[in-house]
């Protein structure tokens, strides 16, 4: 692709996928780990009428896995739309390793975000309490595999490290996204914003 037919911004679809993504992905950690740990006190103390920020239990599983059902086909959009859209370039200064470790940390994000609602899946349908996963009410998800303790302690434990690792990597991605905005004052976090500055403003421009 010649640099003039490089775009200054990412597409329209990506930015709006990327932002409600991170939006939904920060409600399912904290969602996640909240409703685990009063399924836990609920086990406990025997009294399953326990809620999670006012939602029964039950409820918010079910909530947990519909949200993460509709986020995996939401990045399968997502990432045919990276595949075949045209995306900016970092600003032209920018080091070959750093644009290195950029393009590794989203490959590393793409991997959370199938892993996380792959291994989810595979935990409930491995799980020997057999519950069904209803999609929002509207229709029972198919579970591939049948209950078995161990694997469903295997998928447990990686669901719960990739959730440990999203909030890492994205945590490193925002850091650098913001000493871009803050610190090289490029139009790096810019391209991904749904509202622009003036040209004048900005210290570099991808390439227009
Ligand atoms: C991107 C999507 C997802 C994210 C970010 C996510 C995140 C989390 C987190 C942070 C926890 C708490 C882990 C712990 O404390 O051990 C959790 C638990 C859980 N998740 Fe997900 N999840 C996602 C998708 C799914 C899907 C698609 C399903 C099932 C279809 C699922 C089923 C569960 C279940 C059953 C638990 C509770 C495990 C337990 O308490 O034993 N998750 N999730
Ligand atoms: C407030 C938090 C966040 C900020 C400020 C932010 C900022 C950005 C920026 C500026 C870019 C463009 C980078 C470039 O040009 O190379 C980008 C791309 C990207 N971000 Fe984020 N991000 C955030 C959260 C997240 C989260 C939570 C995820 C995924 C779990 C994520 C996944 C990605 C991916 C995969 C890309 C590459 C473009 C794409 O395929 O969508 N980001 N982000």
């Amino acid at each position: 692709m010649r640099r003039s037919d490089i775009p200054a911004r990412w597409p329209v679809v990506i930015v709006l996928l990327h932002w409600t993504m991170t939006a939904a992905l920060l409600a399912m950690i904290l969602g996640g780990f909240a409703m685990s740990r009063v399924a836990e006190a609920a086990a406990e103390a025997g009294d399953f009428s326990l809620t999670v920020l006012g939602i029964p239990v039950f409820e918010a599983y079910q909530l947990h896995k519909s949200i993460g059902v509709l986020l995996f086909g939401l990045v399968l959009i997502r990432l045919l739309f990276r595949v075949a859209l045209p995306e900016p370039d970092l600003p032209e200064h920018t080091k070959t390793p750093e644009r290195f470790a950029a393009r590794a940390a989203h490959v590393g994000l793409y991997m959370l975000m199938f892993g996380l609602p792959i291994s989810g899946w595979l935990l409930v349908a491995s799980s020997p309490l057999g519950i069904p996963t209803q999609v929002f009410g509207l229709f029972t998800f198919p579970h591939p595999i049948g209950p078995d303790a161990g694997r469903d302690a295997l998928f447990h434990t990686a669901h719960w490290a990739g959730a440990w690792a999203l909030c890492g990597l994205a945590s490193v991605h925002t850091a650098a996204a913001l000493k871009h905005h803050v610190i090289n004052r490029d139009s790096v976090l810019e391209a991904m914003l749904p509202v622009r500055r003036s040209k004048d403003e900005r210290s570099d421009i991808h390439a227009e």
